[in-house]
């Protein structure tokens, strides 16, 4: 399968230090669908937006309307149906997928008989204003109502709109094979829980995704276990608190926790590759480190997002950690898996009220931890949050955009040095895909999450291969096969 990307410029942060499919945090990238072609009588095709969830639920899509009889297409001409999985993070998000439904609206003219659905973030937060506000849309399904797709379209078949938005407490999708859409054939993305119970006070998720739940382990431990039959290499476990996962059995006998189930994973083969994310500052506990420093295949890259490096911004966030308590987390990773293991962060600059020196506490923090790689956003208020409510957004917008421009060099700096700390190393590195630039040279990532460029020679998709690293960019290694 083909995985065609499309990277649209709707992001606050240039972000030239992210990879583009990093697991939670929303990138700026835009995931059509693959073709399946497999004679099925309609055409599907799905755009996605926002996190590595959103991808992943899309696969979940695709599964429940393959066997309603679509193919998915990776092209808008010529499908029977256009599915865009909407993100509600920022409200840039949104922005892009009002300018896309407009330019769908162009092919509608063209050809009256799309349908056209709205999923995921999105249509949860506005449910049927979406039918009001864009008169193009047919159909409206929040992130634990696509079982009812299949019912949904044919109510639009029937000339209708429909619309879905009911949260569930227990929808985990867990008996539902995905359609790997957005994957390489090396690397898959499986859902260990949905929603969020945190209640950041900047956060739209816990209003568009619902109460937090665990999907069940043994589903979990037989999807991976089906990956690597199918010949995957690496899984990426996600959740937007890995670490609070807590699953039971209904005797309540057998009970496992985050740590436990990562062991799992681990253990079902030493040539899998098991990355998760994203991990919370408050829950990340030593029994995840101690688990992770156990087993080779447990990839060193941890994202624990800080969002701010000072204790006063971070309990008007409501994080639930003060700075003391994230610089402990950082100080365990060190001491249990040592220097080598990468971390990454999040962080927003301007949230409400803050002040020059809070934003200076920010900048110290990254120079205390030096990141591996960061997500940067400058704060965008989002109706129905705890700071939409309580809050005042008062940092002007260009006060924002310049502390993110300096939280962003400082990162720009780090990411280097980081990187360099490769060179005359060498790495075992994943193959995923060509180079982007050039067929002769091959992609890959190492254990901490890095991008990989080395010369082909007879190396493929799915090989492990030593690379001594000769050189670096803030974004990239680039070495030969030793
Ligand atoms: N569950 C993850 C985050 C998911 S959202 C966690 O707790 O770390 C991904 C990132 O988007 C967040 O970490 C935050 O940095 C950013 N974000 C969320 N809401 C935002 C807002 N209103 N404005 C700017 N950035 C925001
Ligand atoms: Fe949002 Fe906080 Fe939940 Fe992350 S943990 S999804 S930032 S509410
Ligand atoms: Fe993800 Fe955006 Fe929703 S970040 S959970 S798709 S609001």
């Amino acid at each position: 399968m083909s995985q065609p990307i499309l990277t649209l410029d709707f992001l606050d942060t240039p972000a030239p230090t992210a990879p583009a499919d990093h697991a939670h945090t929303p990138s700026g990238e835009v995931r059509v669908s693959a073709a399946t072609s497999t004679g099925r009588q309609r055409k599907l095709y799905i755009e996605s937006y926002g996190c590595q969830m959103n991808f992943s639920d899309s696969e979940i899509v695709s599964s429940i309307l393959f066997q309603e009889g679509f193919d998915t297409t990776e092209q808008l001409e010529g499908a029977d149906l256009v599915l865009l999985n909407t993100c509600s993070i920022r409200e840039k998000a949104e922005q892009t997928v009002r300018m896309r439904l407009s330019q769908i609206n162009g092919h509608k003219k063209r050809n009256p008989g799309l349908l056209v659905g709205v999923l995921g973030c999105m249509a949860e937060r506005l449910k049927t204003k979406f039918l009001e506000e864009e008169k193009i849309v047919d159909l409206v399904v929040g992130p634990d109502a696509y079982r009812d797709l299949p019912r949904l379209i044919q109510e639009v078949d029937g000339g209708q709109k429909a619309v879905n938005v009911l949260l569930s407490r227990e929808e985990t999708y867990a008996d539902i094979t995905p359609v790997r859409l957005n994957s390489n054939g090396v690397s898959a993305f499986v859902s260990i829980m949905r929603g969020c119970d945190n209640m950041c006070s900047f956060c739209v998720v816990p209003f568009t995704r619902g109460r937090e739940r665990s999907r069940d382990a043994h589903s979990i431990v037989r999807e991976c276990q089906d990956l690597i039959t199918a010949g995957y290499k690496e899984v990426t476990m996600l959740g937007q608190n890995v670490d609070s996962y807590k699953w039971a059995s209904e005797d309540g006998l057998e009970q496992v926790n985050f740590a436990q189930l990562l062991e799992r994973v681990a253990l079902l083969s030493p040539e899998l590759r098991v990355r998760f994310s994203t991990s919370h500052p408050k829950d990340i506990t030593d029994e995840v480190l101690h688990t992770m420093a156990r087993h080779d295949n447990i990839c060193n890259y941890i994202h624990l997002p800080a969002q701010s490096g000072n204790s006063r911004v971070l309990k008007l966030m409501n994080r639930t950690y003060d700075r003391a308590w994230y610089e402990d987390r950082v100080q365990a990773i060190r001491r249990i898996l040592g220097d080598d293991c990468a971390i990454s962060t999040d962080m927003i600059s301007g949230f409400c009220s803050e002040t020059e020196e809070e934003h200076q506490d920010t900048l110290s923090l990254m120079e205390q931890v030096q990141y591996d790689m960061a997500y940067m956003f400058f704060y965008s208020e989002r109706p129905g949050t705890l700071a939409a409510r309580k809050l005042e957004d008062d940092v002007p917008l260009e006060v924002k955009k310049r502390r993110l421009a300096e939280v962003i060099a400082v990162q720009q700096k780090h990411n280097l040095i980081r990187n360099q700390r490769a060179i005359g190393q060498v790495h075992k590195v994943l193959v995923e895909n060509f180079s982007k630039r050039s067929d002769d040279f091959l992609s890959g990532r190492n254990d901490q999450n890095k991008v990989v460029i080395f010369p082909k020679e007879n190396f493929q998709k799915g090989d492990y291969v030593n690379i001594l690293v000769h050189d670096c960019t803030a974004s990239t290694l680039f070495g030969n096969a030793v």
